[in-house]
């Protein structure tokens, strides 16, 4: 079922009443509009805010990000996830520097060629930041638009979010784009909302909402189940000699890729499995402790781990450790969120 281009204006004065008053929005230039959508996938709105000012507070610019140390870059993104996501927008933005003579291309296409610009992100920046009239479709946009329509096809297919994107396209109103696909994401957001109960009487579009009518905001929208994640179980080592713990630097390619983590084998191991690790890395003197249990949801597999403090009394023969105070543990290596527990413990 297709749009009808007079529900646009119902929507703009909804959000000329309602829109947050975000950071990005504030000064949407195509560089503030960029980063806050890379942050925004994934990442809540609230969460994303004081990363967000401290991004902006230390890489004002283009130019400043595409010159940061990766370490640095890493510590501003510690907490975020998704860390790919910001070593992207990097690599994006030496492309902006070198192919674009340090200016973000205001042309969909040309923002499509940048390094972690897909199809929405290149949308959201076009018609934010430049004006441009196309659509920015996630899947906020896709569940009210669904629910809108009565569309019972799956919002996980690509064919779903193509003809969706198409029917946008017909009545996005080319003097107000950007505002018009803000509108679409803040109503998915404060109205039309992901989990529980949609709000349908503060809805603008209550009166045309087949979903609302029909009664359908439970079955719509639809979403095939995905596959089932993967589930690992780890031992986390945290050894601890004379005030330093140690950190590994995890390898170059795949899941947290050259991110520090503390060691750690696969599987949980028995206490005496342990002391005979010990044993064998030299260590004679200790105390061990179960120091915590944790659980971390990445989007394909789920790591359960128990941690293991281990207060050594001769520093462990282990290759490729590094000892660092639990201050540089705070201040200069990005440990992502998945150890934070262990962290805390320490
Ligand atoms: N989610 C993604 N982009 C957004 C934006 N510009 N405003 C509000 N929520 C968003």
């Amino acid at each position: 079922m297709s749009l009808d281009a007079g529900i646009s204006k119902a929507l703009l004065n909804w959000y000329d009443y309602n829109a947050r008053i975000l950071p990005w929005r504030e000064e949407p230039t195509p560089y503030r509009v960029w980063v806050s959508e890379i942050m925004l996938q994934q990442t809540r709105v609230e969460a994303v805010k004081p990363y967000y000012d401290r991004f902006m507070k230390e890489l004002p610019s283009v130019a400043d990000l595409a010159a940061v140390e990766d370490d640095k870059l890493m510590k501003l993104w510690e907490g975020l996830g998704y860390y790919n996501r910001a070593r992207n927008l990097k690599v994006a933005a030496n492309q902006v520097m070198d192919e674009f003579g340090g200016e973000i291309p205001g042309d969909y296409q040309l923002l499509l060629s940048l390094k972690g610009i897909g199809e929405y992100t290149a949308g959201a920046i076009g018609s934010i930041a430049f004006g441009l009239p196309v659509a920015a479709v996630d899947g906020n946009v896709l569940r009210v638009i669904t629910r809108i329509t009565g569309d019972e096809r799956d919002i996980l297919k690509q064919s779903t979010k193509k003809a969706i994107t198409e029917d946008l396209l017909e009545i996005i109103p080319k003097e107000r784009a950007g505002d018009f696909n803000q509108a679409l994401m803040e109503l998915g957001a404060m109205v039309c909302v992901p989990n529980g109960k949609p709000k349908c009487e503060e809805c603008p579009w209550d009166t045309i909402c087949r979903a609302y009518k029909e009664d359908l905001t439970e079955r719509i929208p639809v979403k095939m189940p995905k596959k089932k994640r993967k589930i690992e179980h780890k031992t986390i080592f945290l050894l601890e000699y004379q005030d330093k713990i140690a950190i590994h630097k995890r390898q170059s390619k795949g899941l947290l890729a050259g991110l520090w983590e503390f060691p750690n084998a696969e599987g949980i191991l028995p206490v005496e499995e342990m002391e005979r690790k010990l044993k064998e890395w030299q260590v004679t003197h200790f105390q061990l402790d179960t120091t915590a249990k944790a659980k971390h949801i990445f989007s394909h597999i789920e790591w359960h781990m128990t941690g293991f403090h281990i207060l050594c009394e001769e520093k462990p023969e282990l290759k490729d450790l590094v000892w660092i105070s639990r201050q540089e543990m705070e201040d200069a290596y990005a440990i992502p969120t998945a150890f934070a527990p262990f962290k805390a413990a320490l």
